[in-house]
This record gives structure tokens, sequence and C-alpha cells, in this order.
């Protein structure tokens, strides 16, 4: 049995979409199991970018199988777009290689309008979320009151589910944050065609899943966002609305939890965050503005410019921790070509106190002040190498001392943007 997942260590927007793109090769069915549109996974393919951020990464890999699991939450306007431009290009042509859980919650257009307003009326405080209405979604779902896709195939149920929510969501939305309030049968015609267009793809994910797993295909969970933005153990409330540690994969998709065979955290050599929040090694002056810039560091959703800042092992060692993580992959090690030294951060100091883990408390860990050692940097452009050899010894010293702070081997790195320009140790 082969079930691989694979997940953010840090804030997001680590390079999963890489690194999921080269597993789907090995793998029968990549399954996305929490978050929803407001992940952007940047491909790479030849001279072709492409940009998803519902339907998982191994889509670019003829006859893989995608599953979108019950623990993510759709915005059905997006997936149609994405299945449309996705099948003009030539991929998803076979109905059969789409697979959605009729358990999945909906996005609708009252959860962005909520979760926009709620930024604007947080001003300054705001938590910079992508706008897409994730956690209002999320919201409605633990208070049972979402509207899942099994509903939406059920016109009677969902007309019923849609006029009551738009009742009270227009209240909500006029009252408390002096917002328009939203026309039911606009709404409704919309995701009536929606509707249509998913129907021939929804079914019981859980039971696919289980019945494939049995056979022994090889499954591979795609994971988006990163540890600290989980909604329990990130950098709380600087974090999304979903769990998006390792261990979601069961509730996410209805596995069990023995199932998971390896689990691979996807690290950037140096860290980024996009929106607001604690970020300890955050660089606000050349050296940030530097790796911006080198690392093309812009939202794949927003566009937003992403803060940048030093690796940050407490953090990562962290998130190893937290996801029991069998192995790292290590991303855009070629941005930190010509910087010297490079700085490592191993523990914070706050309130006078020394951390080696990352505090709970927001106050603590926004005070937080880094403790750093550095390593000598290298000029040699990176992007040809393909085995560890042929890194310059310095490229080399930093990856071993990184690997060996976040007590987890370093089984991938990646030295640019495209599929080949990857080391693979194992
Ligand atoms: P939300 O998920 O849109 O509610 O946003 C909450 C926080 O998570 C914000 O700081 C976002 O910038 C961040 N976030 C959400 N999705 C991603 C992602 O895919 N990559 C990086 N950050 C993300």
């Amino acid at each position: 049995m082969s079930t691989t997942v694979v997940v953010g260590v840090q804030w997001g927007d680590e390079g999963k979409g890489k690194f999921v793109d080269i597993l789907a090769h090995e793998a029968d069915i990549v399954v996305r199991f929490q978050g929803g549109n407001n992940a952007g996974h940047t491909l790479v393919v030849g001279n072709e970018r492409t940009v998803l951020h519902l339907i998982p990464s191994g889509v670019l890999n003829p006859g893989k199988i995608c599953v979108i699991g019950n623990g993510v939450v759709v915005d059905a306007a997006v997936l149609v777009e994405e299945l449309t431009a996705l099948r003009k290009r030539g991929y998803l042509t076979d109905d059969a290689h789409l697979k959605i859980s009729d358990e999945a919650h909906l996005i609708l257009p009252y959860h962005k309008a909520i979760d926009l307003a709620r930024e604007r009326l947080r001003g300054k405080g705001e938590i910079g979320t992508t706008g897409r209405g994730i956690g209002p979604a999320y919201e409605d779902k633990i208070a049972r009151t979402g509207i899942r896709i099994v509903d939406l195939l059920d016109d009677a149920v969902f007309e019923e589910k849609l006029r009551r929510n738009i009742e009270e969501k227009n209240l909500y939305l006029n009252a408390i944050l002096k917002e328009q309030g939203l026309d039911f049968g606009t709404i409704h015609d919309a995701f009536r065609r929606h509707a249509d267009a998913i129907r021939p793809y929804v079914t019981d994910t859980a039971l696919y899943l289980y019945n494939e797993i049995q056979a022994g295909r090889r499954v591979l969970f795609e994971g988006a966002q990163g540890t600290m933005l989980d909604v329990d153990h990130g950098t709380y409330p600087y974090v999304t609305s979903s769990n998006c540690v390792a261990g979601a994969v069961a509730a996410g998709s209805g596995i069990g939890a023995g199932v998971v065979r390896n689990v691979v955290g996807i690290c950037k050599a140096y860290t980024t965050r996009v929106g607001n929040g604690p970020f300890p090694t955050e660089e606000l002056g050349d050296i940030g503005a530097r790796l911006r810039e080198t690392g093309d560091e812009f939202g794949a959703t927003t566009g937003r410019p992403r803060r940048c800042g030093w690796f940050d092992a407490v953090l990562v060692r962290q998130a190893a921790r937290l996801n029991g993580l069998t192995g790292i992959a290590l991303t855009k090690l070629d941005v930190l070509t010509g910087l010297d030294p490079l700085r490592i951060c191993t523990a914070y100091r706050a309130d006078g106190e020394r951390y080696e883990r990352v505090p709970a408390s927001v106050r603590l860990l926004s005070a937080a002040v880094p403790e750093y050692e550095e390593l000598p940097g290298w000029t040699e452009p990176l992007s040809n190498a393909r085995r560890l050899e042929d890194l310059p010894a310095n490229a080399r010293r930093y990856i071993d001392r990184l690997e060996e702070l976040s007590a987890t081997p370093f089984t991938m790195i990646s030295v640019g943007a495209r599929r080949e320009e990857t080391i693979l140790r194992d």
C-alpha cells in the first residue's frame, strides 16, 4: 500500500504544486482534503505555466484520477471555470478522471461578501484573508447550516436551504456589516447551472478511496496552505479556517487514520508569508526585497507581495513534529544564490525567555527576537544541479545544517521552477 501526504511546513506557498506534480508520476490518484480556492498552486510544464486553485495539481499528469475530498470547501463557479480552462488545454477530457465528494461544502456568494466585509471592518487588524469566503464557509459547516454538494444536486433541498440562509445572511450583512444583501434568484439560477456542470463528477469519494486503496492503488494527498496556517496549530488567529496538518487527511477524505504511510513536508529554503500575523524572521529591508524579487514572491491567488525573511528552523522543527514528517522537500534553494552570509533562526527570545518552540501567544511571537547562526553563501547558479555533488560546497553545508535543525531527512531539493530542476536523493 502506498499512500503519501504532502503538506506545507511554513505559512503556505512553499512550492507544493511542483512536488505534487512530480510525486503524482508515482501515484494513481491525487486527492485534496482541506481548504478551497484560497490555495494557488503554480505549475510549470515545458514553457506552460498553470495556476490551479481547486483541482489537484496531479491533473497535469495524464491518466491520473483527481479527487476533491469532503474536507474541501468548493466554490462551484471557480470549479467550473477551472474545469473548462483545463479541458480547453487538453486535460481532464475523461469525466471519470475527476471525482468530487458529495459531502463537500459549498462556498456561496454570501460567504465571500461576509469575508470581504469583515476584513474591511477590521481595518488595520485585518487577517489579510484571500477574500474567497473560506472562513465563513467553514463557519457554516461547523454551525450545521452549510450547504453540501449533495444538497446542490437536489433542487428542492438546495432551494429551501439557500432561501433560509440568504434571509439570515442578508440580515447580518445589512444590520451588522452595513453591506447590501444578496438576491436569491440570481444565486439560485447560477447554482442550478453549476449543478448541471459538476453532476457527472459527484460521488462518495470516501468509499471510492477505500476501494482503491484496498486494491493497492497509490494515492497522493495534496495539502493546501501550511502548518503555521493550521486553525489549531498555526499562529491563531492569523490562520486559515481548516486544519492543514497531515492528520487532517483522515477526516478530510474519509480514510482511516492508519492508512497514510509517508508524510512529505514542503519547505522553502527561506521563509515567506502572505497576510498579516507574526513572522519573527521577516526582513523588511533590502534582503526581504531581494528575496521577493529573485524568488518571484507574489501570491498565486491574490497577486499580493509576500513578506520574506530568513529560514526559521524553530518553526520547521515544530512542523516536522506536528505532521510526523518522514521527509522534507526543500524548495527555491537557487533563490539564495548571491546572498552572503546566510542566516538561520535557531531559537527566539521573548519576555526574557528563550524559546525553541513556537509559543502559542501571538503577543509573545510578535515580540520574539530570533537567535541567528550564520553560514557562508555561494555565488554559482544552481539550476543545472541534478545531484547533491553538483552543488557548491557552501550550498551543501547550508542544506546539511537545515536538515540537522529540522530533525528530518531532506529527500528532494528544488533548484528551479521546472520539473527537471530537482535533486532527488532517494
Ligand atoms: P483565508 O484562508 O482566505 O481565510 O486566509 C487566511 C490566511 O491564510 C491569510 O493570511 C491568507 O493570506 C492565508 N492563506 C490562505 N491560503 C493560502 C495559501 O494557499 N498560501 C498562503 N497563504 C494562504
